[in-house]
């Protein structure tokens, strides 16, 4: 029998279903039409409302709910989306429980690649919050810059192929990095030998990005053919003795992307100063005003919404979050 709706529909701050109708206002217009009709259309169906009441508020994000529905079968039409969820509620409701949404995007490999090549080579990449550890592996891709520089790897053009589009103030890399070492660490690895595992991170690509979604498969199987090792732990806790086992003779280069917002703001501030005890490079390549310290650059309409990148500290570029284009920067 469907759970009655009742007032704790409002539990979690913002009441559900405006919850549903910010997510298909603010995130999913443009962007995926089958997610803003099926996020618009859940913020009037009061049977569906009650099931997701009866999960916490942190799992009731549009974005896991959606993955979930799509992971046991729903197809685009909301109908199938209802009917998945009202149909088999305790299958979804046990993927929901058990699963987060995560992300692993190879193509920020694109934006990273000018400022890994400038620095003494060969590296040792350190990933925090490396997710599957797919931007571990920037050698094993292909790079398309359009200002006509083509990168492979010595091995000839690989099955993924990044494009990405230079602004002023950036110019695209002569080659690839030499990579000697690679690790990752994150809360939750995605084990890349794991089926499930790497299904669920593909589901997790919204249903129209067909092209992203085709991209991820081919780096999970780049990927598979010789993991990059990626250690369960915090990241402020397993920095230390991860440096610890870089090799001396290479230049050690610690980076991230769209992880540090995911912390609380005394926890970012405490990386900042962990990282900046370490010896090596840093690279930070996060949505702007994450790294409070970061001084803020002039922005251009064209970079609305892109992530700033900085090289121990100094921002160098404003990057497309998907790593599709970058440009210079310009501070005030
Ligand atoms: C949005 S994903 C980005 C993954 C990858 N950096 C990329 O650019 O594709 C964020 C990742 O950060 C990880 N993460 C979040 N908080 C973390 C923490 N405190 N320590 C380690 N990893 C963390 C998450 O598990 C997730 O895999």
């Amino acid at each position: 029998m469907m759970a009655r709706m009742d007032p704790a529909i409002h539990r979690g701050g913002i009441p559900l279903p405006d919850r549903y109708r910010r997510f298909a206002q603010r995130e999913a217009r443009g962007v995926s039409a089958v997610y803003e009709t099926w996020a618009r259309e859940v913020a009037g169906d009061e049977a569906v409302l009650a099931l997701l009441d009866t999960l916490p508020p942190a799992k009731q994000q549009p974005n896991l709910v959606f993955a979930a529905a799509r992971h046991h079968g729903a197809e685009q039409e909301y109908l199938s989306f209802r009917s998945t969820v009202t149909g088999r509620w305790e299958e979804v409701r046990e993927t929901i429980s058990t699963h987060a949404t995560q992300t692993n995007e190879a193509g920020r490999c694109a934006v990273l690649l000018p400022f890994l090549a400038e620095l003494p080579q060969p590296l040792a990449l350190l990933e925090v919050g490396a997710s599957a550890g797919l931007c571990l592996l920037p050698d094993r891709y292909s790079y398309g810059y359009d200002d006509g520089t083509a990168v492979d790897p010595a091995s000839g053009p690989s099955a993924v192929r990044l494009p990405c589009a230079l602004g002023p103030g950036v110019t695209a890399p002569p080659a690839l990095p030499e990579v000697v070492w690679r690790a990752g660490i994150d809360v939750a690895p995605i084990d890349v030998a794991d089926d499930d595992a790497c299904s669920w991170l593909e589901t997790l690509v919204w249903p129209e990005q067909e092209g992203r979604r085709q991209r991820l498969h081919a780096a999970l199987t780049i990927a598979r053919r010789d993991p990059p090792r990626v250690v369960r732990g915090d990241l402020l806790s397993a920095l230390p003795d991860l440096v610890s086992e870089a090799p001396a003779d290479a230049t050690l280069v610690i980076f991230h992307s769209a992880v540090l917002a995911y912390l609380s703001a005394d926890d970012r501030a405490r990386f900042v100063e962990l990282v900046g005890a370490m010896p090596g490079h840093w690279i930070s390549n996060e949505s702007e005003g994450v790294i409070a310290s970061l001084p803020s650059p002039v922005r251009a309409p064209a970079d609305q919404g892109r992530f700033l990148l900085a090289v121990d500290g100094q921002p160098r570029a404003l990057t497309d979050p998907h790593g599709r284009a970058m440009s210079g920067v310009r501070l005030p």
